[in-house]
C-alpha cells in the first residue's frame, strides 16, 4: 500500500501511478485540471474551503463537482457527492478513476460519508487521486479508503424479499 506524496509535474511518477492504475498519462493529467479547476465552482462561503472533484467514467468521460454548502450547515454537500450525483442521474454506470483537489498541503481525502457514498457505485480497485494545491498527490484504491466496507450486495435484491403476510 502506497500512502507516499508523488509530484503530477514528475513523470516518473506519473507513469508508475498510470501503470499501477491502468490510466493514460492524459487520463492522469485532465483528472487533475479538471478536479482543481472544478474548485472554482465551489459554493463554500461558510468553510471558504474549495473543493473540486472529477470522475472518469469506463468509456472515457469526465463528470466534475464541487461543494455545495448551506447557511444549515449539515445541509451542505461535498464535491464528491454532487460529482457522483450528477454521474448517476446522467446514466454513467461504471467508474474508472476519481480526482478530488483541495487549496491544502498534504492532499485531503474524502471524508467518510463519502467514502461510502462511492462505494456505493465503484469497485473497490477504484483508484481515488488526491491532490494538494501544488498539485502534489497521494493515490489509494477505494477498498484501502474504506476497509470492510458495506455494500449493495449485502442486502437482499428487490424483489427476492420473502413475500409478506
Ligand atoms: N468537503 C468536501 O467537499 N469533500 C470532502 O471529502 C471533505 C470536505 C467539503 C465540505 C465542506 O463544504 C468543506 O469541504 C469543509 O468541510
Amino acid at each position: 500500500m502506497s500512502t507516499s506524496i508523488l509530484s503530477s509535474t514528475d513523470e516518473a511518477h506519473v507513469s508508475q501511478t498510470c501503470k499501477a492504475y491502468s490510466l493514460e498519462s492524459t487520463q492522469f493529467h485532465a483528472l487533475h485540471s479538471r478536479s482543481a479547476g472544478a474548485k472554482a465552482t465551489a459554493y463554500c462561503p461558510y468553510s471558504q474551503f474549495r473543493v473540486g472533484a472529477s470522475i472518469l467514467t469506463d468509456d472515457g468521460q469526465y463528470i466534475d463537482g464541487a461543494n455545495v454548502e448551506n447557511a444549515s450547515y449539515p445541509v451542505g454537500t461535498c464535491a464528491e457527492r454532487v460529482a457522483f450525483g450528477k454521474a448517476i442521474t446522467e446514466g454513467h454506470k461504471k467508474f474508472k478513476a476519481i480526482a478530488v483537489a483541495t487549496d491544502i498541503s498534504p492532499p485531503a481525502s474524502p471524508c467518510g460519508m463519502c467514502r461510502q457514498f462511492i462505494r456505493e457505485f465503484c469497485e473497490l480497485q477504484t483508484p481515488i487521486i488526491m491532490f494538494d494545491k501544488d498539485g502534489n498527490f497521494v493515490v489509494m484504491r477505494l477498498e484501502q479508503l474504506l476497509p470492510l466496507s458495506f455494500g449493495p450486495e449485502a442486502l437482499p435484491r428487490p424483489g427476492s424479499l420473502p413475500a409478506r403476510g
